[in-house]
């Protein structure tokens, strides 16, 4: 019998579609395929914007979740039973059968990042034929579209915060504006006047998507089998996966392919057979639970970063940990990307990994039936190699929740957004009574071909006191722990400095008398309104 085709609702119906490959592009697929070529190309490797889509699945209570994620790296049969939003829908918002019903919610707004309270304004506007949706007539009016080429794609960025904030009857602050446009580059307007559109925006009549339709084929759309094509396999359970992977250990597992996505992009790589993990619900849990006696905060390696780091956040709320979940990624890519795809990729500059050491998380891994643990400072055995055994994947992280460090994370990168690490560090210390240092973990990525601990520098300061003559010693010690590489990135002697430095940071912050406070010591003046 012939594989299903892949399903789901795009412009207010369900389409079919039978790509010769399963790693074909939502990108591609839309604008060779549908022929909606609203969405555009730029990098084909997630970092512009140019290609934002909204894809919405049913959330929690029955809701519509809906999620910015960029078409270009993004794998057509992965939209399978959830729904795809383009800007030709945009302005449509409103009209019946465009999608029905009302509202939807997005994953609530992780801590600090409630937006204010606006007003909450449910009436809808219906849909009037040739009147742009708020988002697009706010650009037109604050001229915040010139060439015009990224325009479609902020516009979906600022649709689906619109979307949400309506919904949540808030109203975002500028700097929450532009941490939702983190995914989204402009050449031509230098962003003010997009910002302001982003504000604007509420100040229209409100024109909310209608969003029955999508809801009813959504649920038609759960009564699918789940897709099994030769090349591409979505198991709906742990216990399917964990079958799956034993028996084709030289697949492929895909998440949220924002490491993979590129290459094929990119690199241009022909990829195995794929065993898509994105549909398995019990890998995308973010909670509390005892193990062992022990109180963990378990990530299921298939929850969003942005679902991981906002529960990180929420219980080390610190601004530096703030920082490094806001500058890790964009929101699209922090959206589609999972915490199982960082920490299984296992990039020298992994942004999760070195807090994740810092904090002792183990890895759970699963082969089969087995389930097994080991710190995630033993799993990297090399440059982009692991301890995971054939047929055997991460399941998830587990992170203690009960120590007495002090933690900060820190992240170097030429940019605020969307940019990678030069170097990065997870720092954490514990201080006796009398100031002497008991514990300490100092991990650090873009060191070395792995992300580890400063074994040396750690010796340097165990037992001692917590003082300058102390710092200098660990610092002088991490030229033992790291030889780092000269790359595009930063210059060897640009990475063994600025280690030395996040380290007299990490003791500024840190050290007995007169610790100064994160914000006295961060280079981001970030706006007030988001402290
Ligand atoms: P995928 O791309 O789907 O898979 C990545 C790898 O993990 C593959 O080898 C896959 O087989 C394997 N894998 C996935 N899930 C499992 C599992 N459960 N068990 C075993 N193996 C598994 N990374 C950073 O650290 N910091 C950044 O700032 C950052 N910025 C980025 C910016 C852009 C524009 C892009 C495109 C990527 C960026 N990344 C960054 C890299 C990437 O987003 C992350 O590594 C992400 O976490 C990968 O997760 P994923 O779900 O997309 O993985
Ligand atoms: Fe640049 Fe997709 S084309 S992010
Ligand atoms: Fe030209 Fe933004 S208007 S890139």
């Amino acid at each position: 019998m012939s594989p299903r085709p892949i399903r789901f609702f795009h412009r207010g119906a369900i389409v079919e579609a039978e790509p010769a490959a399963a790693t074909r592009t939502v990108l591609d697929w839309l604008r060779e395929d549908a022929l909606c070529t609203g969405t555009k190309e730029g990098c084909a490797e997630g970092d512009c914007g140019a290609c934002t889509v909204v894809v919405g699945e049913l959330g929690a209570g029955g809701a519509l979740e809906m999620k910015p994620v960029n078409a270009c790296i993004r794998f057509l049969p992965t939209l399978d039973g959830k729904a795809l939003f383009t800007v030709e829908d945009v302005a449509e918002v409103g009209r019946a059968g465009a999608g029905s019903g009302n509202g939807h919610a997005e994953p609530a707004e992780p801590a600090g990042h409630a937006g204010h309270a606006g007003q909450a304004r449910h009436v809808s506007h219906t849909w009037q034929p040739g009147q742009l949706h708020p988002a697009q007539q706010a650009m037109v009016d604050c001229h915040g579209s010139q060439c015009g080429f990224c325009t479609p794609g902020f516009v979906m960025s600022l649709w689906s915060c619109y979307e949400r904030h309506q919904e949540g009857g808030t109203r975002p602050t500028r700097q929450q504006l532009a941490d939702d446009l983190s995914g989204n580059l402009c050449r031509c307007t230098g962003y003010r006047p997009i910002l302001d559109a982003g504000e604007a925006m509420f100040d229209a009549p409100p024109r909310r998507l209608d969003t029955a339709s999508a809801l009813a084929a959504l649920k038609t759309l759960a009564a699918d089998a789940p897709l099994a094509r030769p090349d591409f396999h979505a198991p709906r359970t742990l216990a399917e996966l964990a079958a799956l992977r034993f028996a084709r250990p030289d697949a492929r597992l895909l998440a949220g392919s924002t490491d993979i996505g590129l290459w094929v992009t990119k690199q241009l790589k022909d990829l195995p057979d794929l065993i898509y993990v994105g549909e398995v619900a019990d890998l995308r849990t973010v909670e509390e639970r005892t193990v062992d006696g022990t109180q963990v905060l378990s990530i299921g390696a298939g929850a969003t970063l942005e679902a991981a780091w906002a529960a990180l956040h929420q219980r080390w709320p610190l601004p530096s940990m703030r920082d490094m979940w806001l500058r890790f990624a964009s929101l699209p890519v922090r959206q589609a990307g999972t915490m199982g795809g960082n920490v299984a990729n296992g990039s020298p500059i992994g942004d999760s990994a070195p807090v994740l050491i810092a904090l002792d998380a183990q890895i759970v891994l699963r082969q089969g039936e087995r389930v097994r643990r080991m710190a995630l400072a033993d799993f990297y055995v090399d440059y982009m190699k692991n301890r995971l055994e054939r047929g055997e994947f991460v399941q998830g992280v587990e992170v203690p929740l009960k120590n007495e460090r002090t933690l900060r994370a820190y992240k170097i990168s030429k940019r605020f957004d969307s940019d990678i690490s030069a170097v990065s560090a997870g720092l954490a210390i514990r201080l006796d009574a009398q100031g002497i240092v008991s514990e300490v973990r100092l991990t650090y990525g873009g060191m070395a071909a792995i992300v580890k601990r400063a074994a040396a520098a750690e010796a340097a300061l165990l037992g001692q006191p917590w003082t300058e003559a102390t710092l200098a010693a660990g610092i002088a010690a991490l030229a033992q722990d790291f030889k780092p590489l000269t790359d595009m990135r930063a210059s060897a002697a640009y990475r063994a400095q600025v280690a030395g430095n996040l380290l007299r940071r990490f003791w500024l912050e840190t050290r007995a008398e007169a610790p100064l406070a994160e914000h006295e010591v961060s280079v981001f003046a970030r706006a007030a309104s988001t402290a």
